[in-house]
């Protein structure tokens, strides 16, 4: 699906980039003397090389060739609290001036579980690790583990760590848990397959949101039926919100009454420090109970590590409180109806797909409902809308993924809408031929 103009317009792209940014572009060279490909995290990586960043200031980036963005990026959704917030700062500050290698429980996993447990009611207990992913494994772990069963229904495009992804079906790079894979938003077939396994089955792994999938919110019919289907088998169901626990005060679960067994957690609970967390009914988070007989060890050197749970209580309890979280679902999701609207009025095929401050840009006509309408054209597109939104001074994600911060004002907003604008009165007939419009 890739036409001859949209190769010439990437690479036209990708040379004004590279000549903007000289010193980025040795750096990357000089790190891939110790680093494959000078690279230590896949989805940071780009074409032709990606930016070098040298600081941040509350939801701006400065690189090392001294251009300053505006940050839309927002480390894929933990940088919540944006850079260097005085509050974090502080708990950090005293964290670290107290000593970060007790070897010992302290009070900052005590106060941030407690604020988490209030916070969100299907979860009773929790346990802290050190990211998304392992507290994905914990709780996949957990439910085969309770009900004595194999199989994990997982859904295609689905992303729940390193070793937990479905960008196109499973793969031996994963775990080797006994995975099987379902269409995300396909209720009837997802109901029937969870029957068909029925007490094979251990449990079902959801996004409420399918995020690296293309922020494709699941339908609250899916989301029930999951619930409501799970509980007739007996088996889990297991809400990532690893990423969508920052939309609104108890992330999608909150929003639509719906108890999960398990949830996972991670990314902005620890204030933008590492952590992750799995919790849920204090009946299944009781097996890791070490005063009680007979129960399972859940291990990790730095489950607890003092600056993390700081940073989180800090962030959680101070920061974003109830009241802010409402605040912020409000002003970023009327900031992303707002893109749709003027992608109407501009009559360009595009649509922020998403919710408040989590959406993808696809090139769409409108909201993409399931994995399958995200169509070649707009994979082939998203590349040179990266590239040119980083002309433009905006960062978001090589995927097309934007995410909103909290210390983000109307100067950032306008900065990516103009930034929008300039593309769409630079590319619209691009855009068009690309899909075939
Ligand atoms: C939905 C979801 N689950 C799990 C993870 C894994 O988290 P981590 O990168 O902290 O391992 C991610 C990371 O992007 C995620 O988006």
């Amino acid at each position: 699906m890739k036409s001859d103009s949209l190769k010439l317009a990437i690479e036209d792209s990708r040379a004004r980039y590279a000549a903007a940014n000289p010193r980025s572009m040795a750096a990357d060279k000089n790190a891939e003397q110790f680093l494959p490909g000078g690279n230590t995290r896949s989805v940071l990586h780009y074409d032709p090389f990606p930016l070098t960043m040298v600081r941040g200031e509350g939801a701006e980036l400065i690189d090392l060739d001294g251009h300053r963005y505006a940050d839309f990026l927002c480390e894929y959704s933990a940088g919540l609290f944006g850079h260097s917030d005085k509050i974090i700062r502080a708990a950090v500050h005293e964290a670290i001036d107290r000593g970060v290698v007790m070897g010992a429980p302290t009070s900052y996993e005590r106060e941030l579980a407690g604020l988490l447990c209030v916070r969100f009611p299907s979860i009773e207990k929790i346990r802290f690790c050190n990211s998304g992913t392992e507290a994905n494994l914990m709780a996949i772990t957990t439910a085969r583990t309770v009900t004595g069963r194999d199989k994990i229904i997982v859904f295609d495009g689905a992303y729940h760590g390193g070793v937990i992804k479905f960008p196109n079906g499973n793969s031996r790079h994963n775990v080797p848990y006994d995975f099987v894979i379902s269409e995300y938003n396909d209720v009837e077939g997802t109901a029937e397959l969870i029957h068909q396994l029925g007490s094979e089955l251990a449990g079902v792994v959801v996004e409420p949101i399918l995020g690296a999938g293309g922020n494709i919110p699941g339908t609250r019919e899916f989301l029930e039926m999951l619930r409501q289907e799970t509980l007739e088998v007996g088996a889990m169901l297991i809400f990532d919100e690893v990423k969508t626990a920052r939309i609104g005060p108890a992330g999608i679960q909150g929003l639509m009454g719906i108890e999960p067994d398990l949830t996972t957690l991670g990314k902005f609970i620890g204030g933008g420090l590492p952590t992750g967390a799995f919790g849920g009914k204090a009946e299944i988070m009781e097996h890791y109970n070490p005063k009680k007989k007979g129960t399972w060890n859940h291990a990790g050197t730095f489950n607890n590590n003092v600056c993390s749970m700081a940073a989180g209580a800090a962030g959680i309890g101070e920061i974003y409180t109830q009241q802010r979280a409402l605040d912020f679902l409000e002003w970023s999701e009327a900031f992303r109806l707002a893109l749709n609207d003027t992608f109407i009025e501009r009559d360009i095929p595009m649509h922020c797909n998403g919710l408040g401050s989590i959406f993808a840009i696809h090139f769409s006509l409108g909201p993409v409902k399931k994995k399958s309408d995200i169509s070649a054209g707009c994979l082939s597109l998203r590349p040179l809308l990266h590239m040119e939104l980083l002309h433009e001074g905006v960062l978001v994600a090589g995927r097309g993924d934007v995410f909103q911060s909290l210390p983000m004002t109307q100067k950032h907003l306008f900065r990516v809408s103009r930034a929008l604008e300039r593309f769409i009165d630079r590319h619209k007939p691009l855009v068009l031929e690309v899909l075939g419009m």
